[in-house]
């Protein structure tokens, strides 16, 4: 990165560009020392270095206020504000080499801008190869063996783009490996299939698009996940990566909460995906398609999920039941299978015979997933996501805490999932109003427990990137 942050100086002190006194540039960059009026040097303009990573870590200016001088004065009182925009487990980390870059006094700031840099860097990848090849980014983490953790590989043509995912990912188990190309992607996947693919769309020579359709192309890689990562952001380009078999999709610039949860989710799918035996891969695909059946219910299925699972975990239910609760997430309407697209997609109420027809879902899917070896834990999800907690639900019409318990989760991260997007007989609410039903429901549509437990843990839920 190349910053000019200095004051404006003639060669010739003699041949002033400005009045004395005056100060050219913009405070909320400029060293103490700078507001102080005393001499500066390179840790001045290191120090202007820091507020600009201070900025792009946290979307904001260590120091503002109503004017300059203000502002100065900052600089020279005031100490570094704490990040709370930093979340996660590297937050601490780069706090402290932010408020070094940012100490007062130049002696104590780091004594050049790539100590700086690195500092920022997390201990875990400093070892790192720097190449446009394929690389292993990250040796090892968290004393983990390589071939126990998920690899994920960024395809991008910029390498300053490779770097900032690499560098979001820090705090994902999973190898990263990288490739510059299309075809050096292709190569890299040849030799050792990764866990997920994220991959830039616009590069030159052989596009992203190209990528994922030879990608999917492959049996053995169908069910490797693409995120297609673009700073194009038309509905058009949404549907071409989808088309091209894209499992997802972002827009640049990537935002690293997003990331870390959207990469998480992909490599959870896809280690279920690992554990299935063939049936059940089939049922999932099935899946899929229901999904894909819908595109108003893109991506639905994954976020109740993930929500489900989230919500299981702070009641503290053991890891089976967290296990069952993802995967139930995922397949507890495959049943809409067998609901006809007129029924399924119809904009506006359905009539009572159309009712009977989308009711009968839950024992539609019941029965698909009843054949599975390991898919005994997920029948109750999927016939009793429909329940009632006074007893007025279907397909069995059971009330209270007869309804089994991971049902009664699933029930509540799906309505609130459906409340907030678009579906063919309403449009979306927005959080507030769909929170409102869930609270005007609770006690006879939903369990009341449930429902203040997820109030409650919405933020979290969101962080997710679930809801
Ligand atoms: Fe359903």
């Amino acid at each position: 990165m190349l910053a000019d942050f200095g004051l404006a100086k003639m060669a010739d002190s003699g041949r002033k560009l400005t009045a004395s006194g005056t100060v050219l540039g913009t405070p909320e960059y400029m060293s103490p020392e700078q507001g102080a009026g005393e001499p500066l040097g390179p840790p001045s303009d290191r120090y202007s270095f820091a507020v600009v990573a201070y900025e792009m870590l946290t979307g904001r200016v260590p120091f503002e206020a109503e004017t300059p001088a203000a502002v100065l004065l900052s600089h020279i009182n005031k100490a570094v504000p704490p990040t709370r925009e930093l979340v996660g487990e590297l937050s601490s980390h780069v706090e402290d080499a932010l408020r070094k870059g940012l100490a007062k006094s130049p002696i104590e700031r780091f004594g050049s801008a790539s100590q700086f840099v690195a500092a920022l860097t997390p201990a875990a990848w400093v070892h790192r190869e720097r190449s446009d090849s394929i690389v292993l980014a990250r040796p090892h983490q968290n004393g983990k063996s390589i071939r126990s953790m998920p690899s994920v590989l960024v395809v991008d043509d910029s390498a300053a783009n490779r770097e900032l995912i690499e560098a979001c990912l820090a705090d994902v188990e999973c190898r990263v490996r990288l490739a510059g190309d299309g075809p050096s992607a292709l190569a890299a996947i040849e030799s050792s299939a990764p866990d997920l693919v994220l991959l830039d769309v616009q590069m030159p020579g052989m596009d992203g698009y190209t990528v994922c359709r030879r990608i999917k192309a492959n049996p053995g890689l169908r069910l490797v996940p693409v995120v297609m990562i673009t700073a194009l952001d038309r509905s058009e380009d949404r549907v071409m990566a989808l088309e091209s078999g894209a499992d997802d999709f972002m827009s640049k610039p990537v935002e690293r909460l997003e990331l870390v949860a959207r990469v998480r989710s992909a490599l959870r799918l896809k280690a279920v995906y690992d554990r299935l035996d063939s049936a059940e891969q089939v049922i999932f695909s099935l899946a899929a398609a229901v999904e894909a059946k819908d595109s108003y219910i893109e991506r639905h299925t994954n976020r109740v999920a993930e929500s489900a699972r989230y919500l299981g975990s702070r009641m503290g239910l053991q890891e089976g039941d967290l296990d069952a609760l993802y995967r139930g997430g995922i397949i507890h309407d495959i049943g809409k299978i067998g609901v006809p697209d007129a029924v399924l997609l119809k904009p506006g109420s359905l009539n009572a015979d159309e009712l009977v027809l989308m009711r009968a879902h839950p024992e539609i899917g019941e029965n698909i997933v009843r054949p599975l070896r390991s898919g005994s834990d997920l029948l109750p999800i999927v016939r009793h996501h429909h329940e009632a907690w006074d007893g007025r639900g279907y397909p069995d019409g059971l009330r209270g805490t007869a309804i089994p318990l991971l049902a009664r989760i699933v029930a509540v991260c799906d309505a609130f999932d459906a409340l907030t997007n678009d579906r063919p007989y309403r449009s979306k609410m927005s959080e507030r109003e769909a929170l409102a039903v869930l609270t005007g429901g609770a006690g006879r549509q939903w369990d009341p427990d449930l429902i203040s437990l997820f109030t409650c843990e919405i933020p979290a839920i969101h962080r997710l990137g679930a809801a």
